[in-house]
């Protein structure tokens, strides 16, 4: 390989002998940059080749990791522990870890020995000269990346383009494998067991979310707000219990019943002026609990999206699109607040497919 140098910016002594005004700005001399030293891969077509084989060992080995990577996903059990160092590591997730992190790695360790031993390496100085892109400026980037092209030595070992290109193409499989896992197809029957549903149903307690304790209508005072949960989340365990979880939590609110406009289909919804409604953003699902005694308000933090509690909870303010749900409430014979039946409408966010026709819209009777 050739090199082409002139990093050397003072001007040349032969150049400076007329004018030393001019070298008295250069009072060091400049040595230079190091002259330029042959790779090891250019100068022997043994090494060269060797290092051409070795990116297509490695660009060759991306496919068999990725098809194990699937082998693991479908024949590995998703209990399956393996112990390492007196620690139970979950089987499946360590071997996508080893499969599909050494693919990455291989594809990213080829092209740096491609870059390093195989693509040409001729230095370049240029000088500086005004930024611009007349035509003959694109003329000359034309024929510079057509010189990267001929120089990463494609058209000649045009096997390591396919080698790339297969690697990346084939290490998207496993992701498109694992889409599998984001949930059965949102068909209608699944989303009424799924996401339209929550454990809420007629009866269940209304729990505080911190001590659990369930709530007496007479212990809340008139513009008191509580975070609470149904009673039979603590039946549920583990994921279970954190989706339900989700879905679920509530805020209560006790308003005086004269200062808030209840409609005629939700006069027994509320029991003396405590109402309540999920705690989960109607925009993009955000806990919800900033409130505001006076104006009966709840503010979502995240976009603040204002919601009239005193009023359905329909928005006053903000991005979100629907009123907040309102979980219609009743209390027992021994006066603890209980459900009179689960949501009306899914709670959350919007999503394509929602049905948004019983909706609490201002002025439904
Ligand atoms: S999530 Fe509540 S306003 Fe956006």
């Amino acid at each position: 390989m050739s090199s082409t140098r002139n990093n050397d910016l003072t001007p040349a002594r032969s150049e400076q002998s007329d004018d030393d005004e001019a070298w008295d700005q250069y009072p060091v001399e400049n040595p230079g940059i190091e002259p330029h030293v042959e790779r090891y891969t250019d100068v022997n077509k043994a090494a060269g080749d060797r290092a051409y084989r070795k990116v297509i060992t490695m660009f060759a080995l991306v496919p068999i990791l990725a098809i194990l990577f699937v082998v693991v996903y479908f024949a590995v059990p998703k209990d399956a522990a393996i112990s390492l160092l007196g620690t139970d590591f979950k089987a499946q997730t360590l071997l996508f870890g080893l499969t599909g992190g050494l693919a990455v790695l291989l594809i990213g360790v080829a092209a740096v020995t491609w870059a390093r031993d195989i693509m040409g390496d001729h230095e370049i100085s240029e000088e500086r000269h005004p930024a611009g892109t007349d035509p003959a400026d694109r003329k000359d980037a034309l024929a510079m990346v057509n010189a990267g092209v001929s120089e990463s030595n494609v058209g000649r070992r045009k096997l390591l383009l396919g080698g790339l290109g297969g690697a990346l193409g084939i290490v998207a499989v496993p992701a498109i494998v694992l889409f599998a896992d984001m949930g059965p197809w949102p068909v209608k029957a699944v989303r009424r067991e799924t996401i339209e549903r929550t454990i809420w149903a007629e009866g269940v307690r209304l729990v505080n979310d911190v001590t659990y304790r369930p709530l007496k209508a007479s212990d809340l005072e008139i513009g008191q707000l509580v975070n609470a949960e149904p009673e039979n989340l603590k039946d549920l365990h583990s994921h279970e219990q954190l989706v339900e979880k989700a879905k679920s939590a509530i805020v209560i609110v006790r308003m005086d019943p004269h200062t808030i406009k209840i409609p005629d289909s939700r006069k027994d919804w509320q029991v003396g002026g405590i109402l309540a409604y999920s705690k989960i953003c109607t925009h993009v699902g955000c806990p919800i609990s900033l409130w505001e005694q006076q104006t009966h308000h709840l503010l979502c933090p995240c976009h603040q999206s204002t919601f009239d509690l005193g009023n359905s909870g329909v928005v006053v303010f903000g991005p979100a699109a629907r009123s907040l749900p309102q979980l219609p409430i009743t209390t027992d014979s021994e006066g603890y607040l209980i459900a009179r039946s689960g949501f009306t409408v899914p709670v959350a966010p919007s999503y394509f497919e929602r049905d948004s026709r019983n909706d609490y819209k201002d002025g439904d009777r």
